[in-house]
């Protein structure tokens, strides 16, 4: 078992102050596997940007936090010894229970997620509020969730309908549960079922009222938005063309991601976005060498290819130069 501070990372609390401060956001990202981790840290440290890596409670079944952590370690390392400074995070993403937090801290985790959106408002503070009380005697960050994304989340929550955060709720919630950074609900949700198009065949805007109406009555508090993929549809028609189905969807623009950043947002979450990208390649690959017998065949080039959307990210997000 391990603090975090032995394995090089940092808690958010200094990531998220530059950021509200200086109107970027750090991109959050998660991993699934080495080579996706190296495109992560091939893409910061070419831009100088922080960076939070993101594992949620299906990556502990499918690494347990002991390599997690450990690859995470090795990451680190690589920066430094490539002689650059970067600030890097390890969070819990959806942390659903306080023992999966606990044991995370316990891990080396560096942050946490304790996500209660799917419990009614008291519960979601009382059961905050218990993981901040112990998040704090080791000094890890703590990210709650107030509101509910539609679409896929991990482990059962925030499936169904959107329910908006509420303002007046939200600074109530960061007031009373003591949590370090709030996921709001303004229209984006996880997975690939993201946001319909208009009639008029226009996409629907993010609720930058929302997030601007949180910002004033908690001034300064670090916003997260959740479920921020764009899903591009070169991968999209690269899965169907070479053997997959998945019905046309539509993401997040990344000039709308950009403007939430400018209205308060200070991390930002992408997952699906590296999943598509690899897995189309992944499909193509595999296509193309029907002898393969060696997983590297595509690995090795799905890292340049994650690496090219992570550098794209860290631009809609205007982190790059933001590591010192
Ligand atoms: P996406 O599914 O839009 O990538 O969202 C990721 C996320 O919110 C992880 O917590
Ligand atoms: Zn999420």
């Amino acid at each position: 078992m391990y603090h975090y501070s032995e394995l090089g990372l940092v808690n958010t609390k200094e990531m998220f102050e530059k950021a509200c401060k200086g109107r970027y956001a750090v991109p959050a990202f998660n991993f699934i596997s080495i080579e996706q981790l190296n495109a992560i840290m091939d893409a910061v440290m070419e831009k100088k940007s922080p960076v939070i890596l993101l594992a949620s409670p299906n990556l502990h079944k499918q690494l347990g936090f002991e390599m997690i952590a450990c690859m995470a370690k090795a990451g680190v390392d690589r920066i430094k010894n490539a002689g650059l400074r970067i600030p890097v995070a390890l969070h819990l993403d959806h942390g659903m229970t306080f023992e999966q937090c606990a044991d995370a801290m316990a891990w080396g985790f560096s942050s946490v997620m304790i996500d209660g959106s799917a419990l009614p408002f008291e519960e979601n503070i009382a059961l905050t509020e218990r993981v901040v009380r112990y998040a704090r005697e080791r000094n890890v960050s703590v990210e709650a969730e107030l509101g509910v994304l539609s679409g896929a989340e991990e482990e059962g929550a925030g499936k169904g309908k959107t329910l908006y955060t509420d303002p007046a709720r939200a600074a109530e919630f960061i007031r009373r549960s003591g949590c370090d950074s709030l996921a709001v609900s303004v229209g984006t949700s996880h997975g690939l079922v993201k946001i319909k198009a208009n009639p008029d065949g226009t996409l629907p805007e993010l609720r930058y009222d929302l997030l601007r109406e949180i910002e004033e009555k908690a001034p300064g508090f670090p916003l997260v938005l959740h479920g921020a993929s764009t899903i591009e549809e070169r991968f999209l028609c690269m899965i169907n063309a070479y053997g997959g189905h998945i019905e046309a969807v539509a993401g997040i623009p990344e000039e709308q991601i950009s403007k939430a950043v400018r209205a308060g947002v200070c991390k930002v979450n992408i997952a699906t976005d590296g999943w598509i990208a690899a897995l189309a390649n992944t499909r193509k690959i595999l296509a193309e060498n029907p002898g393969a017998v060696d997983s590297r065949v595509f690995t090795l080039k799905n890292r340049p290819l994650l690496k090219e959307i992570y550098l794209r990210k860290i631009d809609v997000m205007g982190s790059g130069n933001k590591a010192e």
